[in-house]
C-alpha cells in the first residue's frame, strides 16, 4: 500500500496516510485539529457546506481534485489566495504540507486603512 507523508506546519506534526485517505479524518485521527474554533461543533460534519474545515497548502496537486461542491464552497474566499481546501473533502494522493486555519483574509483587507491602524494625515491635528 502507498503511503504518503502529510506535514501540519502549524502543529510541526508529520502523519504518513495511505493512499487516497480524507485529509479531514487524517487530522482528527491525529490529533491535528483542522478547525478553527470548537473542534468543528458548528461544522457541516464533511458534507462540503460550511467550509470550516478549510486549509492551505503549498502542494494542491497532492489532493484529490475538487469536485463542484467544494469548487462551489471555496468561492466564499478570495480568489486570490492560493492552495485553499476544504479538508473534509480532499483526498491525499501525494506527499504534502498542510497548513491549518489558514490566513483567509484577502491582503487588501490587512491593510491599516481597513484594521484602523491607519490615519489619514489631513486627520492629524496642526
Ligand atoms: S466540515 Fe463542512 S465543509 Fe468540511
Amino acid at each position: 500500500m502507498t503511503m504518503h507523508r502529510v506535514h501540519f506546519r502549524k502543529e510541526n506534526v508529520t502523519i504518513h496516510v495511505p493512499d487516497g485517505a480524507n485529509l479531514r479524518d487524517a487530522c482528527l485521527a491525529h490529533g491535528v485539529d483542522p478547525y478553527p474554533a470548537l473542534g468543528g461543533l458548528a461544522s457541516c460534519r464533511s458534507k462540503g457546506l460550511c467550509a470550516t474545515c478549510v486549509i492551505q497548502t503549498p502542494e494542491p496537486g497532492s489532493l484529490s481534485q475538487p469536485e463542484k461542491r467544494e469548487r462551489k464552497a471555496l468561492k466564499k474566499f478570495d480568489a486570490s489566495i492560493e492552495g485553499l481546501r476544504l479538508s473534509c473533502q480532499a483526498k491525499v494522493i501525494d506527499d504534502l504540507t498542510v497548513v491549518t486555519d489558514p490566513d483567509t483574509e484577502p491582503a487588501w483587507k490587512t491593510h491599516g486603512y481597513y484594521s484602523g491602524r491607519y490615519e489619514h494625515s489631513w486627520n492629524q491635528p496642526d
